[in-house]
């Protein structure tokens, strides 16, 4: 399959930055437990600290399995496809450890002001091996834009959550004591195990905060305000590619200001 580095080569990493979706594969010990893929992503949720080293905000979604699987056992494999431009997908075969929403780690990584609506996660993973191959097969598909669906369906639970903490009905951590509707309840009553039975979230329903994000649902598919997706992180502001091609830029408008007073130095040497 391909080719094989032992970290992740520095041609991949703009373009893994510009993935918009990807894919995480884990698995139980067990034989006879059930193997998942679960899509990842939503703009500005995949981050690479090195070529050893990446990291993703998982959000909430209606099972628990990458978590669990990680728990027992930390193996995991995160697949990107091109879908546009030259074809290629990669692999980045490692361990991944899980920080949940609250604990100092996943803090660190996502203060309050970074922090997006559903965010339930942080899974840290050591890069051991990557693998890329040449995606003829995999068709084009053309980005059209996030759903905005999911930040909006996130907030409104945890703005139940915020509601409850402020009228101060919240009396202890139980799953009882927190509004139905909100992110706190679904920890515990949806992400709490695996569908093997494996332990999931165990902390994240403690945690007293929540995104104060409203959002207005304008249609099914769309795209976020401007401000919004700022405020998201889903503009691509903080992509690294774009870091990445204005430093490229800066380097040839310097490199092309240096040629010139190199030959009109030249020219007066000359003279
Ligand atoms: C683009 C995108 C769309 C998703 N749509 C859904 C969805 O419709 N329903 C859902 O339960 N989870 C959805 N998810 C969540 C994940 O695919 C995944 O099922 C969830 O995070 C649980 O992950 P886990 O079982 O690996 O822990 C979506 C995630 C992404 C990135």
């Amino acid at each position: 399959m391909g080719n094989f580095h032992d970290e992740i080569p520095s041609f991949l990493i703009s373009w893994i930055q510009k993935q918009e979706v990807f894919w995480v594969a884990t698995s139980p010990l067990s034989a006879d437990g059930h193997v998942n893929v679960s899509t990842k992503g939503l703009k500005g949720t995949f981050h690479i600290i090195d070529s050893k080293r990446v990291w993703y905000e998982d959000l909430t979604g209606s099972g628990v399995e990458t978590i669990s699987h990680l728990r027992e056992n930390g193996r995991i494999t995160v697949l990107f496809n091109a879908f546009e431009g030259p074809p290629r997908i990669a692999r980045l075969f490692g361990r991944g450890f899980v920080h949940e929403f609250g604990t100092p780690e996943y803090n660190e990584l996502l203060p309050p002001d970074l922090r997006k609506p559903g965010s339930r996660a942080v899974i840290i993973i050591d890069v051991e091996k990557v693998g890329t191959s040449c995606g003829y097969g995999v068709p084009f598909f053309e980005f059209k834009g996030h759903r905005d669906t999911y930040y909006n369906v996130a907030s409104r639970f945890e703005q139940a959550d915020l509601a409850a903490q402020q009228e101060d009905t919240i009396k202890s951590a139980d799953i009882d004591s927190f509004p139905q509707k909100g992110l706190r309840h679904y920890f515990l009553s949806h992400n709490s195990s695996s569908i093997d039975g494996l332990v999931g979230l165990t902390v994240a329903h403690e945690t007293p905060r929540a995104c104060n994000i409203i959002v207005k649902e304008k249609s099914q598919i769309g795209r976020l305000s401007t401000s919004l997706a700022k405020r998201l992180g889903m503009d691509g502001s903080n992509d690294l590619s774009k870091i990445l091609d204005l430093r490229f830029l800066a380097g040839t408008i310097m490199g092309l200001v240096l040629a010139t007073l190199y030959s009109r130095m030249f020219t007066v040497l000359k003279c």
